[in-house]
């Protein structure tokens, strides 16, 4: 029966030390990842767009039983297929061509296997289509545990775009023909050759129809970072090397615009949504006029151009349209009339812009044009409480920051960064001329763990602390806190899983009624705040860890996740068919000690190993071995202290000093011992017989690495702070969940080791100095000099005193050997260091009262005393002080 019950506790232990495996990635709100980043293979949705021949790394990392087997597949969905296909991760040892004939073809390759990481590369996409903005290449990681058939881990999705195919397009011509084009119109072509222009504000048909449906249909993310349009090379080298300087670009943006693009924008208007170019023709045609002029050129060139937020990267290319055009094939004259006059094109529409945080640059360029180049463009911020802000930039660089955001030279563009957040939100009113126009811009931030608050300095946390230790008995609460912004629907709910003790290896997934019912009664509770716009918080109490349950083997180790889902619609804003992001903990369960968990076979009291002062004695406790060993293995760290009776033992100066006793605590056995050598020291006697028992204090603490944030331990019902074991006291150490000092009424008790000391202190004769010898032999001859003078004066005298002594004598007493203790002490001081502290002592027993302070002074000089230690902090006397009433003066003065 007994062998049974510790194979079962061995077990528990083995099977508690698990944890559940998962994919180890870190938590960031980016959503969108460029080429050459990591696609941390677990984190929440994400999206890339890559060009051609640019690669991403995957990184599979797992937690929770890192020494477990494992394989991985990588899974992949063509663009508009329905199904997935599947890559064997470990046998990808050179590119190879998937999803070959669709518009993202790609290769994998492992890079390094042990740490998991691979790389995904774009190849070049055979054909044109305008179907880009809505098919795109879902990649997930499945990842099977060895041995253990039923886990599986399944990732989050990464989608990958790619804008290449418009590129690659080739436009049919009313003859039925096709020409290459791109994604202009020929009409765009021909326009950028003459510029031909019937009116002062008018507009060509620039783009092509099938390009500017496709985009109406793109997700709403990616329609608002589109940067496209043509450039006209005055230089005629390769489209892919242009120059800005050399060219003119008919675009909507792009983020490499000097402050003479940025003019131009002033002239003309390209409106996606409808694949017109807007035009004031006198400041367009005088702008290309000048800058053709001024260059000179022999031949220009047409290219396209398109760019993803306008930026470097994740995708900007450049393709050819029509290179090395005679000059005389082109002329640019000056058209229409210079007046201050601008004009709003039609079907600009006021709609609301949505700026994604966590994805990339967000342009907004006023669309209003106007002739005349020297006018004056301003954006005005009025934010959503209603203050408002002049982006001014400054005249002396081509782009001004202004609260976070880009401003360009010529004030007609403003550029929102990744991190925008929701002080950006509100009206951004754009004025020249005599016209206005507004843009409502909100700030999407999709659910994340973690937020910078506008006026804070640095980010608040709300992930689930990663680990919890849960003591059977004890108590705590613990929340995490999703944060978003401008997403209309987020519910955020706790999920449980919990070991499969029985069945299988697998962790089911629990709701929170079915994990309370695992345990028998309403152990855990849970809170969630929905009514706030932009958080949802869920509170989680532990009200008492429950016991582990013998019979089935189960207890509360668990793995408890907070999981923030985003509505379907919010979640089609940035391309996905969902998103979740998810925050978790693992929490460890822990048999409450008892006198079982503990090696005490080295913790005999004073009667059983004979205490002596001639031997000394030796207390010793350790956890058991497979104790410390769980411990290790989940992370907790133990500390561990005496107390000897009600006092600290490290307090106790005059035991806790070298060459009287050691105390050691060996972190790798979890041994908590103290030797007392053998007592040479009146004193130290005097001190050990005065107590009674001793008794080790054994504190479980998360390691200091591990963050405590939004954990709280329920440690008050155990009382209040012992403050004489200062911040060792575990109510006090915010990092110490447990202590054996919790359990004093309780079955724990029985491991207080009673001190008995008998017997006199032993006389170290081998460790006399020679200084010691010369006092006795000084006080030898004293007392043959005193001898001498008593013989000498008896022998004047009577012999009555002689008899008396005789008699004492006789009786067992000693006067002369007493009277020569006498001088003994007498003579000491004269001997300037000749005796040893440890000798002073022999004589002059320092007694517990305060005026011993004084003969501390007095002996100040002596090297052996360290008055420093004594009067520092006045932990001795106050250690030592046994009046109740002073001890607690003292004591709430360290406090
Ligand atoms: C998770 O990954 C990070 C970064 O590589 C690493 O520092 C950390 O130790 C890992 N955590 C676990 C539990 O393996
Ligand atoms: C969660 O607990 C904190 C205090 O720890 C409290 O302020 C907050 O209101 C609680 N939230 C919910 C949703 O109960
Ligand atoms: C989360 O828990 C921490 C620690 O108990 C507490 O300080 C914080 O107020 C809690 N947050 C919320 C939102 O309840
Ligand atoms: C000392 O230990 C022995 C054996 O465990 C026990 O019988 C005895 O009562 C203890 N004595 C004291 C004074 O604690």
């Amino acid at each position: 029966m007994l062998s049974l019950g510790c194979v079962l506790v061995l077990c528990l232990a083995a099977a508690a030390a698990e944890d559940k495996v998962r994919f180890n990635f870190s938590q960031t709100g980016k959503i969108l990842l460029s080429w050459d980043e990591v696609w941390e293979v677990g984190s929440p949705n994400m999206m890339a767009f890559l060009m051609p021949d640019k690669s991403l790394k995957i990184k599979i990392a797992l937690e929770g039983r890192a020494d477990i087997g494992h394989s991985a597949v990588l899974k992949y969905k063509c663009a508009n297929s329905a199904t997935f296909n599947t890559i064997d991760l470990s046998s990808v040892t050179r590119h190879q061509e998937r999803c070959e004939s669709t518009q993202i073809p790609f290769s994998v390759r492992i890079i390094d296997a042990k740490e998991g990481s691979y790389e995904f590369k774009l190849l070049d996409t055979p054909l044109g289509s305008y179907d880009v903005f809505n098919s795109k290449l879902e990649l997930l990681v499945e990842v099977l545990v060895a041995g253990q058939p039923e886990v599986k881990l399944v990732s989050n999705s990464l989608f990958v775009w790619s804008l290449e195919p418009l590129g690659k397009y080739r436009s049919k011509t009313s003859s039925g023909s096709s020409i290459s084009t791109r994604f202009l119109t020929p009409d765009a072509v021909s326009f950028l050759k003459n510029l031909k222009m019937e009116s002062n504000f008018g507009f060509k048909e620039f783009l092509d129809p099938s390009v500017v449906n496709a985009l109406r249909n793109a997700p709403p993310f990616l329609r608002a970072k589109i940067n496209m349009g043509a450039v006209l090379n005055f230089d005629a080298g390769s489209c892919e090397n242009y120059q800005v300087s050399r060219a003119a670009l008919f675009v909507n943006y792009h983020s490499k615009l000097d402050d003479k693009a940025q003019n131009l924008l002033k002239h003309i208007h390209l409106n996606l949504a409808t694949g017109r170019l807007h035009y004031a023709a006198y400041g367009l045609s005088a702008s290309i006029f000048n800058s053709f002029e001024g260059r000179s050129p022999t031949q220009v060139g047409i290219c396209a151009t398109l760019s993803f937020s306008g930026q470097g990267q994740p995708y900007d290319r450049t393709f050819s349209v029509e290179q090395k055009i005679p000059r005389d094939k082109v002329m640019y004259t000056k058209q229409g009339v210079n007046a201050p006059d601008c004009s709003l094109p039609d079907n600009v529409n006021e709609e609301p812009i949505s700026i994604f945080s966590g994805m990339d640059h967000t342009p907004l360029v006023c669309p209003i044009i106007c002739s005349d180049p020297l006018t004056v463009y301003k954006f005005t911020h009025t934010s959503k409480d209603h203050r408002r802000k002049a982006l001014t930039p400054m005249s002396t660089k081509d782009w001004t920051e202004v609260d976070g955001i880009r401003v360009s030279k010529t004030g007609n563009i403003i550029e929102f960064p990744p991190t925008a957040q929701n002080r950006h939100a509100g009206q951004y009113m754009c004025e020249a001329g005599n016209k206005k126009f507004t843009f409502n811009a909100d700030v999407v931030s999709m659910p994340q763990f973690s937020y910078k608050p506008s006026d804070g300095p640095s980010e608040v946390s709300g992930s689930l602390p990663a680990v919890i230790y849960a003591m059977e008995g004890e108590s705590m609460s613990y929340n995490c806190s999703t944060y978003f912004n401008n997403v209309a629907q987020v519910t955020a709910e706790p999920v449980f899983y919990s070991p499969a003790v029985r069945e299988s290896a697998d962790w089911k997934e629990l709701r929170m009624s079915e994990f309370n019912s695992l345990f028998g009664s309403r152990t855990v509770s849970v809170d969630t705040l929905t009514s706030l716009t932009d958080r949802r918080t869920i509170n989680i109490t532990v009200s008492r860890v429950p016991p582990g349950d013998s019979s089935t083997g189960r207890d509360f180790t668990h793995r408890v996740i907070c999981r923030a889902t985003v509505g379907k619609a919010d979640a089609e804003k940035i391309g996905m068919p969902k998103y979740v992001v998810e925050s978790g903990s693992s929490v460890f369960f822990l048999h409450r000690p008892t006198p079982a968990s503990f090696d005490l076979s080295r913790a005999r009291n004073c009667s059983e190993q004979r205490c002596s002062t001639a031997s000394g004695a030796e207390f010793s406790v350790a956890l058991k071995p497979e104790v410390t060993a769980k411990l290790k293995a989940i992370g907790v760290e133990v500390m561990a202290m005496f107390k000897i009776d009600d006092v600290y033992l490290k307090d106790l100066n005059i035991i806790n000093q070298k060459g009287v006793s050691e105390i050691t605590f060996e972190r790798d056995t979890n041994r908590l011992t103290f030797k007392v050598h053998p007592i040479t020291d009146d004193k130290v006697l005097v001190e050990l017989q005065k107590r009674k028992t001793l008794t080790p204090v054994f504190n479980f603490r998360y390691p200091s690495r591990v963050s405590l944030v939004n954990l709280q331990l329920h440690k008050d019902r155990h009382g209040s702070r012992d403050v004489a074991a200062g911040d060792k006291d575990c109510r006090a150490d915010r990092m110490c969940f447990y202590s054996t000092d919790f359990d004093v009424a309780s079955s724990l008790r029985p491991i207080v080791m009673g001190i008995d000391f008998q017997g006199k202190p032993v006389l170290e004769v081998a460790s006399a100095g020679p200084g010691i010898l010369v006092a006795i032999l000084i006080a030898f001859l004293l007392l043959l000099l005193i001898a001498a003078l008593l013989v000498f004066l008896l022998r004047r005298d009577s012999g009555q005193t002689y008899m008396l002594d005789e008699k004492e004598r006789q009786q067992g007493n000693h006067p002369d050997l007493e009277a020569k203790e006498e001088q003994f002490k007498e003579y000491q001081r004269p001997e300037e260091g000749g005796l040893k502290a440890s000798r002073l002592s022999l004589s002059s027993s320092i007694s517990a009262a305060s005026k011993d302070d004084q003969e501390l002074d007095e002996y100040g000089n002596d090297d052996d005393i360290d008055v420093g230690r004594f009067a520092e902090d006045g932990s001795f006397i106050g250690g030592y002080t046994t009046d109740p009433k002073k001890r607690e003066a003292f004591n709430a003065h360290r406090v």
